[in-house]
């Protein structure tokens, strides 16, 4: 497969957050393929508006500078495809088979091993998307609020893996993706989510501004949305939101949180 980006990775020791460093390049013009890279995080951000747990030694913390040539619906698909390149990454890595949880987190068994926050810019007319990832590498423990539903790769395989080297990988089979995304196959993208999605079958609780959604997930659309069958039988596609699992009588480690 033919590789689209040349990556080129910007390395810091620490930095508030790759994200806001990445966000901060594109506002200046950086171009498609600057990495911004950091040993830790002081203000690591996640989705809806939490922290993300970065420090030194413990995980790979990076973000990739992406110029989509549309911005339209065709994006919801970026998310499905950077938790792809990262599943696939760790299970080249580790020989286990993470899952995606839809939109994005990558889980080992139930347990969270990887989060990615996509923030988009617009400057002069100039569209940008930073892809941030955060993996969990050497961590043994989490804080309070995240141990019953964080796990690294260290906890999972007992063995101490290369975070350059994960780096790496991570990229190429980022752009694998991002070469299926602009080239207008993003439903190969689909197909691969559906097959490591952790939610199929599953039932669900989406809270969103419109109210709370319970149901049992079916499907990913070709979209990439989240297809549920509420409790009242009507099928409902979800392009964003926070999923949460509703334990069910057969699950023996489910925490039901979620994260
Ligand atoms: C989430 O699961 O809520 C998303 C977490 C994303 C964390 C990564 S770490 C590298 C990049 N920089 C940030 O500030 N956040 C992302």
């Amino acid at each position: 497969m033919e590789i689209v980006i040349e990556w080129k990775i910007i390395h810091f020791d620490v930095l508030e957050s790759t994200n806001g460093k990445a966000l901060e390049l594109a506002h200046k013009g950086a171009e498609e393929g600057i990495v911004v890279l950091a040993d830790s995080q002081t203000a690591g951000r996640g989705r809806f508006g939490r922290k993300w747990y970065s420090p030194p030694g413990q995980g790979l913390f990076f973000s990739a500078i992406l110029h989509p040539p549309f911005t339209d619906r065709r994006l919801f698909v970026l998310p499905l495809g950077a938790g792809c390149a990262v599943a696939a990454a760790l299970k080249s890595v580790t020989g286990l088979a993470p899952r995606l949880k839809w939109p994005n987190d990558v889980l080992i068994g139930e347990k969270k091993v990887s989060g990615i926050l996509i923030e988009t810019s617009q400057v002069s007319g100039r569209f940008a998307a930073v892809i941030g990832i955060g993996i969990n590498i050497n961590n043994t423990d989490f804080p309070e609020e995240i141990s019953q539903t964080a796990t690294s790769i260290l906890l999972e395989c007992k063995r101490e893996v290369s975070s350059s080297a994960l780096l790496d990988i991570c990229l190429h089979e980022l752009s694998d993706r991002y070469e299926h995304f602009i080239s207008g196959r993003s439903e190969k993208i689909v197909r691969e989510a559906r097959e490591i999605s952790s939610l199929l079958g599953r039932q669900v609780r989406i809270p969103t501004s419109g109210g709370e959604f319970h149901g049992n997930v079916v499907d990913l659309d070709e979209t990439g949305a989240l297809v549920v069958r509420l409790r009242d039988g009507a099928v409902r596609a979800f392009t964003t939101g926070e999923v949460q699992l509703v334990r069910e009588a057969s699950d023996d480690n489910d925490s039901g949180l979620g994260r």
